[in-house]
């Protein structure tokens, strides 16, 4: 299987993997013949890329997991009910939708295999629901990598999952606006944090650790972050690792006002911030975890040769092995070669196309 746009499909290719739709359902099963009528209906619904069979490239792997996709999918469904149920207060309500966002917390905790692919965290474009989905969940893998224990693991992902619900109370005319804010907008924006941690302390459900999460998760190392302004030891971890996490799915959204980040281009934006937005161990943390260059994808190096990510370097997320597909310097395609970027380190990728 490969990667590939939307837009450069034909009406012939093969689906890999299945398709979930931006509130959860399953948009297309796998194996499905990807009809111009099907490709509609696909950009219509925000999707872009899709993986595609291609028996060049059939002993690349990427992981069907249908018990996480099944889990993303009733995850996503459930988190405008826990943030109605918050805001109203029901209690009893709250924590039944608690009890089943953890199922996906849970799932990750105990799945031992974390050396992700960022896209497959991250497949849809902006929504406040997926945006928060996204956190919570990049948030868990990280997580699980720092070693710790089940219930501070829940507790990070709940965090993930609730660090933007203060929103909830920012005008929708300011949230939606197309275009860049003004500065009034913008404090009006720097208020979310505030709202949300008031509003999961008002329930009485929710851990101190959760709410500083939540309040802290637009702080910066350096200082310049809000609302406080707090500094290096006085954000908390939930809040350093939450805000990589909201930065990283954030960028890479597709906003109405500019063109979105690759995944390489964000992935750059989280290192070159570590130190400076970024708690430095944490961005080593997220580095170990999440491989920039998603399986299947296509490249263009340095030296002119062009092909697609085949295999994963673990520790190594910018260095995966390629199989070469086209040669400039032979006009033409060639099938014959793997290369493994670790054994080559003085070729670089130069671009990469999604
Ligand atoms: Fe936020």
């Amino acid at each position: 299987m490969r990667l590939e746009f939307i837009k450069n499909l034909g009406g012939k290719e093969i689906l890999a993997r299945n398709i979930l739709s931006s509130d959860g359902n399953i948009l297309l099963k796998k194996g499905t013949k990807l009809t111009l009528n099907y490709i509609r209906q696909l950009e219509s619904n925000g999707v872009y890329l899709v993986y595609i069979k291609d028996d060049r490239f059939s002993n690349i792997d990427v992981k069907e997991n249908e018990e996480i996709d099944i889990l993303k999918s009733s995850t996503l469904k459930e988190i405008p009910f826990l943030f109605q149920n918050i805001l109203s207060g029901d209690k009893a309500e709250v924590k039944k939708s608690l009890r089943n966002i953890e199922s996906i917390i849970d799932y990750i905790s105990e799945e031992k295999n974390i050396n992700t692919n960022l896209y497959e965290v991250k497949v849809y474009d902006d929504y406040t629901y997926i945006h928060s989905l996204d956190t919570g969940i990049m948030a868990t893998y990280l997580g699980v990598k720092m070693g710790w224990n089940k219930e501070k693991v829940k507790e990070l992902g709940m965090c993930g999952m609730l660090h933007d619900i203060g929103k909830t109370k920012i005008p929708n005319e300011i949230i939606n606006k197309k275009g860049p804010l003004t500065d009034e907008e913008l404090e009006v924006i720097k208020k979310h944090p505030v709202y949300g941690s008031k509003i999961l302390k008002d329930r009485g459900l929710f851990s101190e650790s959760i709410i500083l999460g939540v309040l802290q998760h637009h702080e910066k190392i350096s200082g310049t972050g809000y609302p406080l302004g707090l500094r290096e030891n006085e954000i908390c971890d939930y809040a350093k690792i939450i805000s990589i996490c909201d930065v990283f799915t954030a960028v890479s959204a597709n906003r109405s006002y500019r063109n979105r980040f690759s995944p390489n281009e964000a992935y750059e934006l989280i290192l070159s911030n570590s130190g400076i937005m970024f708690e430095p161990q944490y961005v080593e943390k997220f580095k170990e975890c999440f491989s920039i260059y998603p399986l299947g994808c296509k490249i263009k190096l340095s030296n002119g040769l062009e092909g697609y990510v085949l295999e994963q370097n673990e520790n190594f997320p910018d260095r995966p092995i390629i199989r070469i597909t086209y040669d400039k310097n032979q006009k033409g395609n060639v099938y014959t070669c793997d290369m493994n970027l670790l054994d080559n380190p003085n070729i670089t990728i130069v671009d990469v196309f999604i």
